[in-house]
């Protein structure tokens, strides 16, 4: 049986079209049960419903505060019959009750090499850093923001001339291909969550998985 996956999104859901996009390729051990997002100028949601995925909005402003919001974000999840959710490019942060319900079944994606550059402003703050290397991290969602254990990781070299825009771009060449295989190898049964440790292939996993970028690197 096919995993069912949500995504939940704020903006443009590059990520959550890539992530759709391998589901829906022949094969795939997960299938894309609905789209949400948390306002209803997300261009994701024309992408998704383009693509045929069932979308609807849980308007954030429409509540009065983030208990009663992600009681209802919950909500649309749990009616969507999705096991497993995605957070891309979701600009809220959601309650420890909300993050407790869903332990386990709640992945985010990240800009940065974890656990380097929580929170905003990755990017500025690698090159700023005169970082070799940059890049974005798929992780389990935990209570403490981006602090999640990392499955896998996209990294590339930076560049001399680099700026935010240029490393951003990459950045997200590498998120679309990490965010669609961490969902699979989770679909596929090879990577668990273990009470609040990853196991890939049965054995714990000591450091996340690296995807090396040499085309963008
Ligand atoms: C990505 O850079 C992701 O790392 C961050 O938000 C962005 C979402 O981009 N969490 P998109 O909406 O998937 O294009």
């Amino acid at each position: 049986m096919m995993l069912p996956v949500a995504v939940v999104i704020s903006g443009r859901g590059s990520n959550m079209e890539a992530i759709a996009r391998t589901a829906l390729a022949a094969g795939s051990p997960f299938r894309i049960v609905r789209v949400i997002a948390d306002r209803d100028s997300a261009g994701g949601l024309a992408r998704a419903a383009s693509l045929g995925i069932p979308v609807s909005v849980v308007p954030v402003r429409q509540f009065a505060d983030r208990a009663s919001f992600d009681a209802a974000l919950a909500a649309e999840i749990e009616a969507s019959g999705a096991r497993l959710t995605a957070l891309a490019g979701f600009m809220r942060i959601l309650s420890a009750e909300f993050v407790q319900r869903f332990e386990g079944r709640l992945l985010n994606i990240h800009p940065s090499l974890l656990p380097k550059y929580k929170g905003l402003d990755t990017h500025a703050r690698a090159l700023a850093a005169g970082d070799s290397h940059h890049g974005a991290s798929v992780h389990y969602v935990t209570a403490e923001l981006d602090g999640g254990p990392v499955i896998i990781q996209g990294r590339l070299r930076i560049r001399p001339a680099d700026t935010s825009d240029t490393v951003s771009a990459r950045v997200h060449t590498l998120e679309h291909i990490i965010y669609p295989h961490a969902c699979t190898l989770i679909a596929a049964g090879r990577v668990e969550w273990r009470t609040g440790t990853v196991f890939l292939d049965g054995a714990p996993l000591t450091a996340p998985l690296i995807e090396e970028s040499d085309a963008a690197a």
